[in-house]
């Protein structure tokens, strides 16, 4: 069991942010990484597809020996991660969720959750907005219903700043200090976004903090990897390409 690898899987390239922070904590694991881009993007599928979907890839990652599962994906962990659980008793299944608490913690006032429509749109984050809504913080959730889509098929930095702009826009009069990135696409965009927002605005990514929560669990279930080599990756992409490794080289310089 320590040896065998841990199955990451997204709608496409964004959860190759969370893979970098995953393999940086943990460099003597291996990783299968499934980049769904058959299917992408997920923010804008019905709940039934999301999770019949990430019931599939789960499967392909255990019959390739998964020990572990990181959904590497904000939209899937909002619409399946519990009902993943449920099918699938005794895997650890890890999630990601948007970092709304470290914002707060940080003294923000006004903070923008950037996510996909369906993220937006699900109780599990409303919930996360309300209780995390305290200590002077608000936080609004804001659906970015382009930018996945952006990111995924590599559309400039130009247009993407032009977007991120737009919306922000409705809430520049009233202004916001922090934005959370509640998909996993967007670290990839963090330059795009900043400049987009202006000076004075914290971003928070949730992608450190769910790494972190992995090497516990992965401890505490004595299935962390006892090796000494470094791990190897191997990916898989739903639409054949190469693009997920060619991708994930350029990120992780
Ligand atoms: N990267 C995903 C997320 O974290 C999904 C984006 C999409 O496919 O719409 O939400």
């Amino acid at each position: 069991m320590n040896s065998s690898p841990i199955g990451v899987f997204d709608s496409g390239v964004g959860g190759l942010s969370l893979l970098r922070e995953l393999r940086r904590l943990l460099p003597n694991e291996d990783f299968i990484y499934y980049g769904d881009r058959a299917n992408a993007p997920y923010g804008a599928k019905t709940h039934e597809e999301i999770l019949e979907i990430s019931k599939g890839i789960v499967n392909v990652l255990l019959s390739r020996g998964a020990k572990a599962i990181v959904v590497a994906c904000n939209t899937a962990t909002a619409v399946a991660i519990e009902p993943l659980r449920a099918a699938y008793e005794g895997l650890p299944i890890i999630g990601i969720e948007p970092a709304v608490k470290p914002a707060r913690v940080s003294g923000c006032r006004r903070v923008l959750v950037l996510a996909t429509p369906v993220t937006v749109s699900e109780s599990r984050f409303a919930a996360l907005l309300r209780a995390n809504s305290k200590d002077n913080c608000e936080f609004i959730g804001v659906p970015c219903h382009e930018l996945a889509f952006m990111v995924e098929s590599g559309a400039s930095s130009e247009d993407i700043e032009e977007y991120l702009r737009s919306v922000f826009a409705p809430y520049r009069a009233d202004g916001f200090d922090g934005i959370v990135l509640g998909c996993t696409h967007y670290p990839l965009v963090l330059d795009e976004i900043k400049r987009a927002a202006g000076e004075n605005v914290s971003v928070f990514d949730g992608s450190d903090g769910t790494a972190r929560h992995t090497k516990h669990l992965l401890e505490e279930l004595s299935i962390n990897s006892l090796s000494r080599k470094i791990g190897n990756i191997e990916f898989i992409s739903s639409d054949g390409s190469d693009h997920l490794e060619r991708f994930y080289q350029k990120i992780s310089k």
